[in-house]
């Protein structure tokens, strides 16, 4: 087998995730347009921004078992697919009917995606660079996210411009689909199908500076972690497994319930409350969206040099100061609004900085280390169907409690992101520049002892 180019293959692996970043990104601004176009009630409204978040709980749910099943590169092919289509569909939309069934299809995609893109890239990384390499995917869906905060801005003056905003995705849709035909599939899950040599030619050909005795080294790993135990849903419960499931989920739920998403989907809502006009609103969001990338650009530096556990507990402190310090202000009235918007502003730029620094990419990346091989496709999967549940649920009841008390709720994601903080010290282990063989001898191990 020829070398392959790794940039070509972590490019095309994590590509995925801007399709994850645009999709749910885009609705924050085109629904200020449908909802006049379809003269939407705001029951209706919230059916159809969430819409997508309800297709992702059922996409993550099944594509775990799928990949273990038929591979990770097929999955992805599939979920290309899918995005294309759930765009189209999208955007020729004649009702609220037939555009919410076609959001919930392209969430399918994008749930799938959500699991399988970090569980690929972590298993092409070598163990070294699998924290930096696996970031790649939080940096696409920021990029997605701010992409789609531009499209929604150019298009937001153009009749029936939200056709174009949610058609838009159908591009990078087709180049994911063509450059993954030419990636390679994940050699993990090639041993775990009884293929070694396949895994091995594959293995040669991403690792350019290593020698065939590595390589053979790496595959005994590989395998030796193969035998221990047969995937499944039984497997996923087993008492030395538990403790993998645990952490999974409870990482993926807090993630959501320090309320990302609350300033992601709603940024333009917010500043709008306070009084900021519709273009400062708009522009604000794009500011929002464009530090979120810078940040993650800098994660990518940090993350293989800094412990896991440490980030995440940095990312918790850092994101709880700020909101707290965003209701005191928000308490003490001021003569102007303008004011409060900048403050507003600038408080959560503070949170939006911790967050894409931490939270944003050390859970995706753990969720994919966690899981012993057998189950790893599952428990990955079980993982995002998890966040994206608790993303629906903020969703949901965001826009009712933030009319209610306004600024105060941003206390309520405090809260939990000092929870977060017990969680991580007592209950998180760490994994950062241990090959994913060795995190499962681990966790063996560990549930011997206890
Ligand atoms: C989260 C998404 C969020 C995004 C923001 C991701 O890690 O899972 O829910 O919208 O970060 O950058």
């Amino acid at each position: 087998m020829r070398k392959i180019n790794r940039g070509f293959v972590y490019f095309f692996g994590a590509l995925g995730g801007l399709l994850f970043g645009y999709d749910t990104g885009v609705i924050s601004g085109a629904i200020l347009f449908i909802k006049h176009d379809m003269a939407l009630s705001a029951f209706s409204q919230g059916i159809v921004v969430s819409a997508i978040l309800l297709g992702a709980i059922i996409g993550a749910a099944v594509i775990g078992s799928l990949s273990d099943k038929y591979g990770r590169k097929n999955m992805v092919l599939l979920s290309a697919v899918i995005f294309a289509l759930g765009s189209v569909c999208s955007a020729l939309a004649g009702n609220v009917i037939i555009l919410t069934i076609s959001r919930i299809v392209l969430g399918t995609a994008v749930g799938g995606a959500s699991a399988l893109v970090p569980l690929y890239l972590a298993e092409m990384a070598p163990a070294k660079y699998r924290g930096t390499l696996s970031t790649l995917n939080q940096l696409m869906i920021t990029i997605g996210i701010l992409s789609a905060y531009m499209v929604n801005l150019a298009f937001a003056n153009y009749p029936y411009g939200w056709r174009i905003m949610l058609g838009f995705a159908a591009l990078p849709a087709v180049v994911l689909f063509a450059g993954t035909l030419y990636l390679p599939e994940s050699p993990r899950w090639l041993i775990s199908k009884g293929l070694g040599d396949k895994a091995y030619e594959i293995l040669k050909a991403v690792r350019v500076n290593t020698t065939p005795d590595k390589i053979e080294e790496e595959i005994s790993e590989i395998k030796e972690a193969n035998v221990k135990e047969s995937g499944g849903f039984k497997d996923l419960l087993q008492k030395w497994v538990r403790s993998a499931l645990v952490i999974g989920i409870g990482l993926a739920v807090f993630q959501q319930l320090i309320g990302i998403n609350t300033v992601i989907y709603y940024a333009p809502t917010i500043f709008a409350e306070i009084g900021l006009k519709d273009i400062s609103a708009i522009l604000s969001t794009v500011g929002i969206g464009l530090l979120n990338v810078l940040v993650t650009v800098l994660a990518l530096f940090v993350m293989d040099k800094i412990d896991r556990k440490k980030m995440l507990i940095i990312g918790s402190t850092g994101m709880a100061v700020s909101l707290v310090l965003l209701c005191i202000a928000s308490q003490f009235p001021l003569a102007n609004n303008d004011i409060l918007g900048y403050i507003t502003l600038a408080f959560l730029c503070v949170y939006i900085f911790f967050f894409a620094l931490t939270w944003g990419p050390v859970m995706w990346i753990m969720i994919s280390e966690v899981f012993p091989l057998k189950v790893r496709g599952l428990g990955a999967g079980i993982s995002s169907v998890a966040n994206w549940t608790a993303n629906l649920a903020v969703a949901l009841v965001f826009p009712f409690f933030f009319e209610k008390v306004g600024n105060l709720l941003f206390l309520f994601f405090a809260i939990m992101a000092v929870l977060s903080i017990f969680f991580i010290k007592y209950k998180v282990f760490e994994t950062r520049g241990k090959s994913l063989e060795a995190i499962e001898m681990m966790l063996y191990n560990k549930s011997k002892i206890s």
